[in-house]
């Protein structure tokens, strides 16, 4: 099994998905040299996404990918499905289950740019939480803010408080009970999140039920976890995360 994102954020995907079944090894691919997918252009983004799947069909062939990328699935996942014949599991925010359990029936998509503003997350809106107030922030930096954190980059509360603080309300139409993380990145920051949010809420993400959707593909695990970033320099930069996290060795990923 593939895992892709633009960075580290598919670890939260690994590590639902070791949570469920220990030992499994997995392949892991960070586009590193395009992160962050947040702002960027669609037709870049696409663009991107066709190389490198077209490059993992032919160095990796036979492996189901996931996109653990809420802002690659919400942009890519049907052009995806429609060019390569892979099986792919895509991650989107988590809005039907925020919308079962919010008690003031008001919360929020915290997500990237281009996941919040999504025709995607749009729908998953207007579907499943049309009796909620549902205010969707696309905070500009928070996924490269995690990943800094997650690199060992000391980040201060004042700079990730000013980011996530535009993702609660209380005003006369309700008050947020329930923040959906609409971006993998973010689950790996959720103590600092918790611990920085001006009042408590739940905080809703889909990495358990993306890895049980992506256990139930039928799939032949590679030999050994490998880890595999798109930058050259970018293996020196994440060796130590990726061996912390169970990867035996690390590569690049050359695109064409
Ligand atoms: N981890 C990605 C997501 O789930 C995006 C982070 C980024 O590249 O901006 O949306």
């Amino acid at each position: 099994m593939i895992i892709l994102d633009s960075g580290l954020g598919g670890l939260s995907v690994v590590r639902a998905l070791r949570a469920q079944a220990a030992d499994m090894p997995v392949l892991y691919v960070a586009d590193t040299a395009g992160f962050p997918y947040g702002n960027r252009d669609y037709a870049d983004i696409n663009a991107r996404a066709e190389r490198i799947v077209s490059a993992l069909s032919t160095t990796m062939p036979n492996h189901p990918i996931v996109l653990a990328c809420n802002t690659l699935s919400t942009l890519c996942l049907e052009p995806l499905r429609a060019a390569f014949p892979t099986h792919f599991v895509g991650t989107v925010p988590a809005i039907k289950t925020a919308a079962q359990q919010s008690i003031t029936r008001r919360f929020t998509l915290l997500a990237t740019p281009n996941t919040a503003s999504s025709d995607y997350s749009n729908a998953l809106i207007a579907q499943f939480a049309g009796d909620c107030v549902v205010d969707s922030y696309g905070a500009p930096n928070l996924a490269a803010m995690a990943e800094a954190i997650m690199l060992g980059e000391t980040m201060d509360d004042e700079t990730l408080r000013a980011e996530m603080g535009p993702a609660f309300f209380n005003d006369a139409r309700g008050k947020t009970d329930s923040i959906v993380l609409g971006c993998t990145h973010y689950p790996l920051i959720s103590a600092v999140l918790a611990r920085l949010a001006p009042w408590p809420v739940t905080w809703v993400d889909s990495s358990e039920a993306i890895a049980r959707r992506a256990l139930s593909l039928p799939h032949t695990p590679p030999v050994r976890s490998m880890a595999y970033v798109t930058g050259k320099e970018d293996v020196a930069r994440y060796r130590r995360f990726f061996t912390r996290e169970g990867f035996a060795d690390m590569a690049v990923l050359a695109l064409s």
